[in-house]
């Protein structure tokens, strides 16, 4: 399967009851040749509107801190651990994820990023450890199967408690270096 006919797949999905009270799907942006992946929770109100992933006001930060480490929503893949919204906000339940997380298995099998990021808790207890937890955890990186893995305070935490920021700019740095450590060439061949 392409990653459009994935994209195909995943646009006419009725797997859950999100899709009773979606406006879109938002399946995720990025170039399919990019090894960096990060992965954040689930839509919002503004990308349940558009069909984009973090395009509102936690979008907008996210595309700051990509770009105090010299990364653009150009050269990485940006997806959801749910590819609908969850009304008011709310965290996408066990059931809804379950439902969802074959669309992301099969994204990473068709990227087969080197990098991995999860922004925030919920992507991290889905993809990383049933017991991480965020604030002990973050900026930790492990391997699975090939792919690191880390995990960054999801920028929606950052608007709400801006006295996790030092924290966040220690951990893009690192994640800066692990990428020129595992990807030599990627900022020399990078979109910018
Ligand atoms: N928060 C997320 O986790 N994902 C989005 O796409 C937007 C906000």
């Amino acid at each position: 399967m392409t990653m459009e006919e994935l994209r195909q797949a995943c646009l006419a999905c009725q797997s859950c009851p999100l899709a009773a009270t979606r406006h879109s799907v938002v399946f995720g942006v990025g170039p399919e040749d990019t090894p960096i992946l990060f992965v954040g929770e689930g839509p919002g109100q503004h990308e349940d509107l558009q069909g984009e992933p973090f395009v509102g006001p936690a979008g907008q930060l996210l595309d700051e801190m990509l770009s105090i480490i010299d990364l653009s929503r150009r050269n990485c893949y940006i997806t959801n651990i749910v590819k609908c919204r969850p009304p008011r906000n709310r965290d996408p339940l066990e059931t809804e994820q379950d439902a969802c997380i074959g669309y992301l298995r099969r994204q990473t099998a068709l990227l087969r990023p080197r990098i991995l990021v999860c922004l925030g808790r919920i992507a991290a207890m889905r993809l990383i450890d049933r017991d991480f937890r965020i604030t002990r955890d973050h900026g930790r990186w492990v391997e699975h199967g090939g792919i690191w893995m880390t995990a960054l305070f999801h920028p929606s935490a950052l608007l709400r408690d801006p006295s996790k920021r030092p924290d966040t700019f220690r951990d893009l740095k690192r994640l800066q270096a692990k990428i020129r450590a595992e990807l030599p060439d990627f900022y020399a061949t990078r979109q910018p």
